[in-house]
């Protein structure tokens, strides 16, 4: 070994496993995170026969009617390993009737579910509360976007990332406790086409309480002052879910 390379500080190797809240003095790790990806088009005025197309795939997907668009399709499909969605899920759009339909890719969303660090119950978070979201029956409104935040925020320290996100939470936990809406938050560094940070979905039984809660969202500090762009805006009914 050379004199220069003995010297050399050991690399620390970054640990990407997922981290929640410590459960009983224990740090909770978990590597596994699921994968979602919403594909949105057009050139569908019989949508029918890709529900079945799905349910024959074996995907766990959710079918969504476009609600601006009489013949726009959204299809949101669920995994944790996102090779599913190069092959699985790459066959299922080659094939009829998805081949026939015309992409919008502008609407293509891919994101992962992560932890802050204060999960509860990690596993939970990060592959359970969200197919809990997807998969119930009442929730049958959805709207999803990608959004970006300002360098800003990273510069702040970390008691003030704290307290912004503190009230954001607040107003966010106040309408999913009075059952007015959910969220599902995925981050997409890396991932995304127009350089995103996170993708939204915010799911009610009422779409008038997914419009509220943006507009509340508006006047919080996060909204007002961090964020630097969001959008476009998917708004759709789901028609048909395999998600479990
Ligand atoms: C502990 C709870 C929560 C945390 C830590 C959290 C964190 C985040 C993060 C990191 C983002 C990405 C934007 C950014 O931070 O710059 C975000 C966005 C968003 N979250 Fe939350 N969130 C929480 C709870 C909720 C809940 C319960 C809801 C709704 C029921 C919600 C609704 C939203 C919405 C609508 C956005 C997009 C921003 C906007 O439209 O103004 N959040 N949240």
């Amino acid at each position: 070994m050379s004199i220069q390379a003995a010297q050399r500080p050991p690399v620390e190797i970054p640990d990407i496993r997922e981290q929640g809240a410590p459960k009983e003095g224990t740090p909770q790790v978990l590597d596994r995170r699921l994968f979602m990806q919403l594909q949105v088009f057009t050139g569908c005025p019989h949508p029918q026969p890709l529900v079945e197309a799905v349910k024959k795939s074996g995907l766990e997907c959710v079918l969504y009617l476009d609600i601006n668009d009489a013949q726009g399709i959204g299809l949101l499909t669920l995994t944790e390993d996102p090779s599913v969605l190069t092959q699985t899920a790459r066959q299922l759009l080659l094939s009829e009737p998805f081949v026939r339909l015309t992409p919008m890719r502008e609407f293509t969303m891919l994101g992962r579910t992560y932890s802050s660090g204060h999960e509860q119950n990690l596993e939970d978070w990060l592959l359970a509360k969200s197919r809990r979201n997807l998969s119930n029956p009442t929730l049958s409104w959805a709207v999803w976007y990608p959004l970006k935040r300002k360098p800003e925020f990273e510069l702040l320290s970390k008691d003030e990332q704290r307290a912004i996100l503190m009230e954001h939470a607040k107003l966010g936990m106040s309408y999913g406790t009075g059952g007015l809406a959910h969220d599902v938050r995925l981050a997409c560094h890396g991932l995304d086409p127009n350089n995103n940070e996170f993708v939204i979905g915010i799911v009610s039984s009422k779409l008038h309480s997914i419009s509220r809660l943006v507009e509340d969202m508006r006047k919080t500090q996060q909204t007002a002052k961090y964020i630097e762009s969001m959008g476009p805006f998917f708004v759709g009914q789901v028609l048909f879910s395999s998600v479990k």
